[in-house]
């Protein structure tokens, strides 16, 4: 960081208040379109990890604070398969129009793990909300992991699944009728896909969590998607349990911040006919091990 923007950060004193047990805390104190000092970067990051996902209210962004704000974090991973805000191609829209069908992230899903290195984290602004409906639910992945019976635990221990985009890539017309959220229509036919372990140990708490998901997740290593499925979807079901879950009611000016590594994410399509805007910073992750 220059000497300049030291001296103009804001050392501020989060308040931290959890949601339920399971993940989840919302942040108070803190006017993130500020730079902030480097105890409190260091307070926010602690409580990413020891919550999986922050929130806080209120907040006034605009694209260059939001990627400002992103930076403290790592580095900004432009999304290779949707578009982006014209003229900040490190944000993606997420656009739910009134008269629209579809929203996208529907299914339980962490983001872009069909990439060699998958993020850290999304962090998601929300410039335009409907009055009611459009919760995001997030599910931790740690506790997941921790209630799996011993003998599940051993079985995926060691293995590896194939994570690919072809759940959105496959069929780019088919998903962008109805949805304001456009795929980019010269991904067609153009697979990104990577191996990752099953069992992930995150890299700065050495939680082990579930690394699968709905969308991306393909096949086990060594076994069909057909053969694999019955075990996937015992995890699926398994992991999104009500009880490792916490959602997030949006309000204009809220943003959320979540651990890529630790939960999945859901946005909820319970919003017809009301229009929903968000924007969406992703930052850069290691490769899962
Ligand atoms: C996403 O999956 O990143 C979208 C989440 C949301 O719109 O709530």
């Amino acid at each position: 960081m220059s000497g300049n923007l030291a001296l103009a950060s804001v050392e501020s004193k989060p308040d931290v208040r959890p949601l339920t047990s399971s993940g989840g805390a919302e942040i108070f104190g803190v006017d993130i379109s500020q730079p902030q000092a480097p105890t409190t970067v260091a307070q926010l990051r602690q409580a990413l990890l020891d919550h999986g996902v922050i929130f806080f209210r209120e907040q006034k962004l605009e694209p260059e604070s939001h990627k400002a704000f992103a930076r403290v974090f790592g580095e900004i991973v432009v999304n290779p398969v949707y578009g982006n805000v014209e003229g900040h191609p490190e944000i993606m829209p997420v656009v739910k129009e009134a008269g629209d069908k579809y929203n996208i992230g529907d299914t339980w899903h962490s983001d872009m793990t069909y990439m060699e290195v998958p993020p850290l984290g999304s962090i998601l602004y929300a410039r335009d909300v409907p009055e009611y409906g459009g919760d995001t639910l997030f599910a931790n992945m740690a506790m997941a992991y921790d209630n799996l019976p011993d003998t599940m635990k051993q079985m995926l221990e060691g293995r590896r699944a194939l994570h690919s985009d072809r759940f959105l890539t496959a069929r780019i017309d088919e998903r962008n009728a109805g949805r304001s959220t456009q795929l980019r229509a010269d991904r067609a036919g153009k697979e990104i896909s990577a191996w990752h372990p099953i069992v992930r140990t995150h890299d700065e708490t050495g939680r082990k969590s579930l690394f699968v998901n709905f969308p991306f997740t393909w096949n086990i290593e060594g076994l069909s998607r057909e053969e694999s499925l019955p075990i996937l979807n015992f995890l699926y079901e398994h992991m999104t349990m009500p009880e490792f879950h916490c959602r997030f009611r949006w309000r204009k000016g809220s943003l959320a911040f979540w651990d890529n590594r630790a939960v999945v994410h859901y946005a909820c399509n319970d919003y017809h006919g009301k229009r929903r805007e968000m924007h969406r910073i992703t930052i850069a992750g290691t490769r899962p091990r």
